[in-house]
């Protein structure tokens, strides 16, 4: 796809160099120590996203959350700059840059607007990723090139009413029919359930098994068998749609399997490992959107015939939000330039998940606190990005679960 950046863009290969990296012997430290130089490549997705963020995303994103309306003309706009498609290779159409660029994409977008942002992060590394890396030829030939313009989206179908947190324990059965595979159970929370024209569903052959009897399935939509539940009346990130999938006796054709039977949970997994970093960046661009409205209230609104930006109380607020956001960008960018190195990046993207959710979660909070009453309505965007933070601590697993996930990586590297 010769999408808008791409034609600006270096390809894939020269998008940053290796300058930062040290010898695997340093890893932990000396690599956190280094610094990242944005190539000129990355300056311009940067430049890029920012400008499609501070004019086509903030002026609207008010309104969009209102009225609860998916963003189509933006989401259009967002594929033909390639931004639909970053990590995806220019062999099925992507941008085919690397997740650095992706999370530096993502921050940016998710600052101009947080349901954007997550439409735009499940159809890249939650849809189109693992079918990428896992799918047959079939697959990618079917379900890439029609998901990268922004025309159509994909979703991931791994919870359910009854299991979020525990992944492992879905009941969505598959059974071997013919030519077929048939699908039976409930999806839950679905982000873009209702726009997206396929989704990957992960289900189970024998529930015995647990995490290894699953599977990883596309299913078209629509298609006979499947429904939508009703849309979910959310707290925030109101631009995205979030529903149930209800699949009954929905048969799909046999080839439709990502990898192989029996490994769907690691899949998601995988797919996980990804998205987090991705969520990770959604929050830092949330944080920061509300940062950069707290900061120049400060210094307009007077209290005691002052600018309140004078009082140590506030610069203290300012200063801790500012550090906050800071060192979730760096743990954001350091899991992504390790996973773009090939690494595995399990811990680190937990972690940055973990701090980068919690610090929109702290900063937004504080950017009420600093607007006082007017943070509280509507007029400002503070209110919605403080309801859009909210999230970014539960899905793609809570808070809760990344520090299991980084506890067991640490004490997997002492044993
Ligand atoms: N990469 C590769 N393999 C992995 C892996 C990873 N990151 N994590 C686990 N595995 C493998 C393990 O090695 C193990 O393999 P073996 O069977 O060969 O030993 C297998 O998977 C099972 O691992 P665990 O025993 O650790 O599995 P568990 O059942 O204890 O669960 C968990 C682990 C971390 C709690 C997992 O269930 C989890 O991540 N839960 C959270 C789920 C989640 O994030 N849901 C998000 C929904 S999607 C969403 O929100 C999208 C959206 O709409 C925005």
């Amino acid at each position: 796809m010769t999408s808008f950046l791409c034609r600006f863009l270096q390809p894939a290969g020269a998008v940053y160099g290796r300058k930062w990296l040290l010898p695997s012997t340093w890893k932990n430290v000396a690599r956190c120590a280094s610094m990242f130089t944005l190539s000129e490549t990355q300056e311009m997705l940067l430049k890029t996203c920012r400008d499609f963020a501070d004019n086509e995303l903030i002026p609207i994103a008010g309104e969009l959350d209102e009225k609860r309306q998916y963003p189509k003309e933006q989401v259009k706009r967002l594929g033909e700059l390639g931004l639909m498609a970053i990590t995806t290779s220019e062999k099925y159409g992507g941008t085919g840059l690397g997740y650095l660029s992706y999370v530096i994409a993502m921050e940016e977008i998710s600052r101009g607007c947080a349901s954007t942002g997550v439409i735009m992060s499940v159809n890249n590394s939650l849809f189109l990723a693992p079918i990428e890396k896992f799918g047959s030829d079939h697959l990618k030939d079917s379900f890439i090139q029609p998901f990268v313009s922004g025309e159509q989206v994909g979703c991931f179908a791994l919870s359910e009413p009854g299991n979020g947190s525990d992944a492992g324990a879905a009941t969505t059965t598959s059974q071997s029919d013919g030519d077929s595979w048939v699908l039976n159970g409930t999806k839950a929370w679905i982000t873009n359930g209702y726009e997206s024209t396929a989704a990957i569903v992960f289900a189970t052959m024998d529930k015995a098994q647990k995490h290894k009897g699953f599977t990883a399935f596309v299913v078209p939509k629509p298609i006979d068998g499947l429904s939508l539940g009703m849309k979910e009346k959310k707290l925030g990130i109101r631009a995205s749609s979030t529903c149930n999938l209800i699949l009954e006796d929905c048969r799909i054709p046999k080839g439709n399997i990502v990898g192989e039977v029996g490994q769907g949970f690691k899949i998601a997994m995988m797919s996980l490992d990804a998205g987090r970093m991705s969520i990770a960046a959604q929050a830092i661009g949330i944080g920061q959107a509300a940062f950069d409205v707290a900061i120049k209230y400060s210094k307009e609104r007077k209290s005691f015939d002052r600018p309140i930006s004078e009082f140590q109380l506030i610069q203290q607020k300012l200063c801790d939000m500012a550090c906050k956001l800071e060192s979730a960008r760096l743990l954001t960018w350091k899991a992504a330039a390790l996973y773009d190195e090939g690494e595995k990046v399990t811990k680190e993207a937990a972690m940055a998940k973990l701090v980068a959710s919690e610090a929109a979660t702290f900063v937004t909070h504080q950017a009420i606190q600093i607007l006082g009453g007017m943070g509280y309505v509507q007029e400002m965007s503070v209110e919605r990005h403080y309801r859009d933070a909210r999230i970014t601590e539960i899905y793609e697993g809570t808070s809760e679960i990344q520090r299991l996930v980084i506890a067991g990586q640490l004490l997997k590297e002492v044993s």
